[in-house]
């Protein structure tokens, strides 16, 4: 069972002008709401399209996919992001659905890096088109990336992805260390009654392989997850399961910094261990990210109920000055904090793969 906590981390309030008694500015080189979280990092989804099904997030069936002509092009999208950096992004991570579904996404790649202020581009992928896309995806300037793998057993992998793709992923994964990409995260949603008996031997991965292994805490977001508080592994569990499997005791890296993952790692390990807590210990207090979903919505928390049309605006003629005030307000009025433990808490209308992960 999870305990309903409270959002836990220490914010940079100290560090910031006072906005409670600044009214909203008008084109500040910074992204800000009015709880003074500043906002640094801005994750676009190009696709809402996807080859696996994986349980937690998709049904197996009867997906009704955006219309090409939906999504926000190459340019739309580069445009978009050069405001964001002027007021202040300077980390983009692309995701999807499965952002390799995009036809060429290595030519947006090698825009987004050259982009002023972007400091960090990064991908989330499913693994499966790396094979044949890491090369070019490296050449056009990426380093940086997260493939998602929930386990290490073939039979189990194709029970949670509903894809019998499990040698195919680990061929692309292998491929990118070769080809110099890092870091490598692997993201692991354990769900309880089917991958937590896989604990120790991801921990073991991140021990033998130079991998950041990222335990995240299941969330209510999928299509048909079937999420219930009882299904989610708590951090303090993984922790606790891991130390007790190995025998050896992980060492801290980072706790409570200003990544929402906490780090860890073996002392003689090549690779990390990182916990996102989402729902046992959620970190919204300091949150500093925003979304764009693949159809041009921006949207300040993954579970916002309301978003802004910003492809409204850029395809209907808006001046950049227009497009980054609209932006600063939206993002003014971002969410607190999710409510995931609360009973008033509500879905949002996309599940994740519509909305970026
Ligand atoms: N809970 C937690 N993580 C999720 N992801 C997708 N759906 C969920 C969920 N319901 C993760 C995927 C992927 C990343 C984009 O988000 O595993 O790694
Ligand atoms: Fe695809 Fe990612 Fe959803 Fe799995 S979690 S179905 S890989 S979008």
């Amino acid at each position: 069972m999870v305990a309903a906590v409270s959002c836990r981390r220490r914010n940079d309030r100290d560090t910031l002008i006072d906005t409670q008694s600044t009214p909203l500015p008008r084109q500040a080189a910074v992204l800000q709401d009015d709880s003074g979280r500043v906002i640094n990092n801005l994750r676009i989804s190009v696709t809402d399209r996807c080859n696996f099904r994986c349980r937690y997030c998709m049904p197996e069936e009867g997906m009704v996919w955006m219309e090409k002509s939906e999504l926000l092009s190459f340019e739309e999208i580069v445009r978009v992001a050069s405001l964001f950096a002027q007021l202040g992004i300077s980390k983009i991570r692309l995701t999807g659905g499965e952002p390799l579904m995009r036809k060429d996404l290595r030519l947006l790649v090698a825009k987004l890096v050259h982009l002023q202020g972007i400091r960090d581009l990064a991908l989330t992928t499913n693994g499966f088109f790396l094979l044949d896309q890491a090369l070019d995806l490296y050449n056009a300037g990426l380093r940086r990336i997260n493939v998602s793998l929930d386990s290490l057993d073939q039979v189990k992998f194709n029970h949670m992805t509903r894809r019998d793709y499990y040698e195919r992923v680990w061929r692309g994964l292998d491929a990118a260390e070769t080809l110099g990409f890092g870091p490598i995260k692997i993201n692991v949603v354990l769900i309880r009654g089917i991958n937590e008996g896989e604990i120790g031997k991801f921990a073991t991965l991140a021990r033998a392989r130079p991998f950041i292994v990222r335990f995240i805490e299941f969330m209510p977001i999928g299509a048909d997850d079937g999420w219930t508080t009882e299904k989610v592994v708590t951090t303090r569990e993984i922790l606790q399961t891991i130390e007790r499997e190995t025998g050896m005791r992980l060492l801290e890296v980072e706790r409570h910094g200003n990544q929402p993952a906490d780090r860890y790692r073996f002392e003689d390990g090549r690779g990390e261990i990182g916990f996102i807590s989402s729902v046992s210990e959620p970190f919204c207090e300091s949150c500093n990210r925003i979304r764009i979903t693949s159809d041009g919505k921006l949207r300040t928390c993954l579970f916002s109920l309301e978003e802004t049309d910003l492809k409204r605006m850029v395809r209907g003629g808006a001046r950049d000055e227009e497009i980054l005030q609209t932006i600063q307000q939206a993002v003014w009025k971002k969410e607190p904090g999710h409510l995931i433990n609360r009973p008033e808490f509500v879905r949002p209308g996309r599940t994740m793969s519509q909305i970026g992960g």
